[in-house]
């Protein structure tokens, strides 16, 4: 399976401070955001990963990951000229997709999920031709698609942010598309607000009996990072979480190390190639020395 960040937009709900840095380059807490995002790909066991950002940010994005083989992975890099919608994501990824399935998760969305892992894993890879959805029970599902349910459970319809919500569950920003997605993508008409809408897309699989809905439980976490407050409250999240455990949430480094996607010796390098007394060399010098697995 191929894995996509998107990771444009103009970050307009963040101005001023997205004025000369991308939104997902942003701290949340003590990395950047789109570590967040990688680090979900990476736990699905991803390790080709196609990054689509703006002209001014891709250059940026490509000086912090480069080609991913530090981390045993394999990342490329297509501009999206201007932000003509999250669908066209598969349209400018089609020859990176090309005959696999491929998961696409937005750049400014953080899962905590880990818990669960096993189980959505499974789920994701059960059936090649259905394309999985999640949904999360929000307080505010007007600010997002939004997934009507029959009393069985049975999605009937999905809204791109309804000013009369059918229900309280979003559409989350993880998506998974059986390899005909870039064929689909390419028949949608722009929306009013001239873009390729992710909702019109999951429409189109809906209407052909091909969508799943996986409902992530209560105990996850998914929080969006896109404005001043949602950004606030991410950082906080994973600072919660962080100081009580003493355990990092999206440690890429840590991560590619106990999914086997490097082995001791490059996670030595890795080590090796931090200065001495960054905090972060110390979390990972002690992820290194760890001599069990974690629950
Ligand atoms: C987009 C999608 C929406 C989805 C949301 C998840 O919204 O259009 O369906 O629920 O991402 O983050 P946007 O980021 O464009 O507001």
């Amino acid at each position: 399976m191929k894995g996509i960040i998107l990771a444009g937009g103009t970050g307009s709900r963040l101005y001023p401070s997205t004025l000369c840095t991308s939104k997902q380059l942003l701290p949340v807490y003590d990395k950047p955001m789109i570590y967040y995002p990688l680090s979900v790909l990476m736990l699905f066991g991803i390790s080709e990963i196609l990054i689509i950002s703006t002209p001014e940010d891709t250059p940026n994005i490509k000086r912090l990951f480069g080609s991913g083989e530090k981390l045993g992975l394999k990342f490329s890099y297509i501009v999206q000229e201007a932000p003509r919608g999250i669908a066209e994501a598969f349209i400018l990824g089609k020859d990176f997709i090309g005959d696999d399935k491929v998961c696409m998760i937005l750049g400014d969305n953080i899962f905590y999920i880990q818990s669960q892992m096993k189980t959505y894993r499974a789920m994701v890879n059960e059936d090649n031709d259905m394309a999985t959805v999640f949904g999360y029970h929000v307080s505010d599902p007007e600010r997002f698609g939004v997934i009507e349910f029959d009393d069985n459970k049975q999605v009937i319809s999905i809204e791109e942010k309804p000013k009369c919500p059918k229900s309280n569950y979003a559409v989350t920003g993880l998506y998974f598309y059986p390899s005909d997605v870039a064929q689909k993508a390419s028949s949608l008409k722009p929306s009013k607000r001239g873009e390729l809408e992710i909702t019109d897309l999951n429409k189109l699989y809906l209407s052909e009996g091909r969508l799943n809905v996986i409902p992530l439980k209560r105990g996850n976490a998914w929080l969006d990072a896109g404005t001043p407050d949602s950004l606030m409250e991410s950082s906080q999240f994973v600072q919660i979480i962080e100081q009580r455990q003493g355990l990092k949430l999206a440690c890429i480094e840590e991560i590619a190390y106990r999914q086997g996607f490097i082995d001791k010796t490059q996670m030595e390098k890795i080590i090796n190639g931090l200065k001495d007394g960054v905090a972060y060399k110390e979390y990972l010098q002690k992820v290194y020395e760890e001599k069990h697995d974690l629950y």
